[in-house]
């Protein structure tokens, strides 16, 4: 990392290319976690009012990508089913568990865009702002999760650091390719 915060070479290609990938893997997962808990209970309420917030931010990454000209990560298929899968298996195994992987995911997301605010520095003021008030939606997610008794899941300290190194990894790949 020879980039310092600020610099205008900081690769906003890459850096939209992964948000874009990230805001689709969330609308993935809660689509997920909507299959499976019936409509009306109040998990499901918090997961569908949330997946709100997340394709505002999938539309705001798709627009900026279009303006921009930048491609999609050719990872997208993985992460339309891995996502998926994810929320489905999380929400299966209990309402608690489905705030837990919210809980893990938004924990990786919020450090991942205080991470590229440092790097963007003063570079990109209207990507930045985006991505300030996104993140800010994150924290409010990981929050409710935790609110909502993430912690009380079964297997909650492996099930957390599982789905931080699957979203640590999605990460590093939806960089690159
Ligand atoms: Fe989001
Ligand atoms: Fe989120």
């Amino acid at each position: 990392m020879s980039r310092r915060p600020g610099d205008p070479r900081a690769d906003v290609a890459s850096m939209l290319r992964v948000d874009q990938a990230g805001e689709y893997g969330a609308t993935r997962i809660y689509a997920g976690q909507l299959a499976v808990l019936g409509k009306g209970s109040p998990t499901a309420h918090l997961i569908a009012r949330m997946a709100s917030q997340e394709e505002r931010h999938l539309k705001r990454f798709d627009a900026l990508m279009a303006e921009r000209q930048v491609r999609p990560t050719l990872l997208q298929p993985l992460w339309n089913v891995a996502g998926f899968a994810l929320g489905a298996a999380t929400a299966l195994i209990s309402d608690k568990a489905a705030m837990a992987c919210t809980d893990a995911v938004e924990t990786e997301i919020d450090r991942h865009y205080a991470e590229q605010l440092a790097e963007l520095g003063d570079s990109d003021p209207e990507l930045a702002a985006d991505i300030a008030d996104f993140r800010a939606e994150e924290l409010e997610h990981r929050d409710t999760a935790r609110a909502a008794g993430a912690a009380e899941a079964i297997a909650y300290p492996l099930l957390t650091a599982t789905i931080r190194a699957g979203c640590r990894l999605a990460i590093g790949l939806s960089k690159r390719i």
